[in-house]
């Protein structure tokens, strides 16, 4: 059978970066082939060309057979090759329906009107197959990142691509809609459309792909079966060493003070009467379901959304906080889950966004010192974060998705804020990246920081907290301590509103 795709020999390079060499890949109809590899391997470099966003240095691709060099999206999409990309590219002012059929709206009969009525409910018919219960007439910047992400994956399906790449479709979505993409993916599968899937998420690999191909420094290594092959092994091709796991947590240490207390707070619909304690050198969970009010618990407290009612505490003293500069003053920080709409200045290089949180300690020194210590600061954080970048200097728009996410870390750890609330703080990181992250996140709670730890992996809450606290629908359902926590048990208060409106 002749392979859909087969790709030999690809080079690419950016200035300073060797994105990918001599790389090969093949995909078969009705094949989910995995492409795995560490932060900034080249995936989404390849995955880009196949799609003509970039062109390539040298190398063949062959489309069934035939040699092909896609000059623009339009053009693969037009050939059949879709892709939906790593960072969204939604249009937030278009409505969900504008924006799955944008360039291709259904015109009135004198093709001068856009026939809206047509428009909606060709997009409620594809959201319909999907079973995603949005409105197509909502404008998506009011959507949530899951729903966007759900939007992406419509627009992909609405055209009928033979070949279809999916950049991390999964990094925002819920254990629901992930099931449901699943399933998607087995119905396309099933009607012979060869499908391209990059994740971070190790556990997905087995449920959904035939074939991986793992990428490393812009490098093939192999190419293996799924069934025939280990998770761990395939970690081993990604990282080329093993790696050594971050310790199971091993008890409670001593307490320390309480360094924020948070009374009755209430913030719109998804922060009802929410009341907690963080003490320093703790690491402090919040699990939930996508949707149970975490992140707005902690923008609420960090000020970026208004406080209807309720007090926050920093080490027993009232802070009244309005805004995030007010926070930033307590020595609060917050990591948003969002990096492109509230974590980075993308347009701006590396070593501006990782000083940007600070400037009034860098300014107030003279010239030539600011520079020099905004250097060393920097080279200290792509270090310690290993960020993957040719340098200090290099805009922040053109790393790789999991190194941008690792610039919002290197930032917030440069302010030194005593309160940390971390968001989905590994979301898009890679494996590797990941247990550092782990490693970090418990030495600064070892230094005494005070760390609210958001996350929707439950191994990962389960391994990191010292406490955990549970969220549904706004409202704190329980609060479990390491020893006593399971999987079970969390969602079990994760979804406790169900059950008592069931009973
Ligand atoms: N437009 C660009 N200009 C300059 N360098 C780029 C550009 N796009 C990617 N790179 C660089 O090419 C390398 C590969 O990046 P790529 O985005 O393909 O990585 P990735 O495997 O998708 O990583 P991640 O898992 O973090 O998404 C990185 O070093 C990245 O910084
Ligand atoms: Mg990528």
């Amino acid at each position: 059978m002749t392979p859909l795709i087969s790709v030999n020999k690809l080079s690419k390079r950016f200035p300073g970066v060797r994105a990918l060499h001599e790389v090969q890949f093949e995909l078969m109809a009705g094949e989910v082939h995995a492409l795995m590899g560490e932060n900034g391997a080249g995936k989404s470099t390849l995955m880009k060309i196949l799609a003509g966003v970039y062109t390539r240095d040298s190398g063949d691709i062959l489309y069934d057979g035939q040699s092909v060099a896609f000059a623009s999206p339009r053009e693969a999409q037009a050939a059949g090759v879709g892709i939906i990309h790593q960072e969204l590219q939604l249009m937030n002012h278009l409505s969900v329906a504008q924006n799955i059929f944008i360039g291709r709206e259904p015109r009135g009969r004198l093709g001068l009107f856009l026939d809206e009525d047509k428009l909606n409910a060709q997009a409620r018919e594809i959201l319909g197959r999907m079973h995603v219960p949005l409105d197509p007439r909502t404008l998506v910047g009011s959507l949530t990142v899951a729903s966007q992400q759900m939007v992406e994956i419509a627009k992909a399906l609405s055209f009928d691509s033979r070949v279809l790449i999916m950049d991390e479709p999964t990094s925002a979505l819920n254990d629901a809609e992930i099931a449901e993409l699943f399933r998607i993916i087995r119905q396309l599968k099933a009607r012979g459309v060869g499908i391209i899937y990059i994740s971070h998420k190790m556990d997905e690999l087995k449920q959904i792909s035939d074939r991986v191909t793992v990428l490393r420094d812009g490098e093939y290594v192999a190419t293996v079966s799924t069934a025939d092959t280990s998770v761990q092994a395939i970690i081993g091709m990604m990282v080329g060493r093993t790696l050594a796991d971050v310790a199971p947590y091993e008890g409670p240490r001593s307490e320390g003070e309480v360094a924020l207390e948070v009374k009755h707070l209430n913030a719109g619909p998804l922060v009802r009467d929410v009341s907690f304690t963080l003490r320093k050198g703790e690491i402090l969970g919040f699990a939930g379901l996508m949707g149970a009010g975490r992140t707005e618990v902690a923008r609420a407290v960090f000020g970026a959304d208004p406080i209807e009612s309720g007090e926050v505490f920093v080490k027993g003293v009232k802070a009244p906080i309005k805004k995030p500069s007010d926070a930033v003053a307590h020595s609060i920080g917050y990591l948003s889950e969002d990096r492109k709409r509230f974590g980075l200045a993308t347009g701006m290089d590396v070593e501006s966004n990782i000083v940007m949180s600070n400037l009034g300690k860098f300014l107030s020194m003279n010239l030539f010192l600011r520079r020099s210590h905004i250097r060393w600061t920097a080279s200290h954080f792509i270090n310690l974060l290993a960020i993957r970048t040719p340098s200090a200097t290099q805009q922040v728009r053109l790393l790789s998705g999991g190194n941008q996410q690792k610039i919002v870390i290197a930032k917030w750890l440069e302010r030194d804020c005593d309160v940390l609330f971390f968001d989905e703080p590994t979301r898009g990181i890679d494996v590797g990246a990941k247990s550092e992250i782990y490693k970090l996140l418990r030495a600064l709670a070892e230094q005494g920081k005070a760390i609210v730890m958001i996350s929707s992996e439950l191994p990962e809450i389960l391994r990191m907290s010292d406490r955990i606290v549970v969220m549904c629908e706004g409202r704190i359902t329980g609060e479990l301590s390491a020893s006593e926590a399971t999987q079970e048990r969390i969602m079990h208060l994760a979804t406790q509103r169900e059950t008592l409106q069931a009973a």
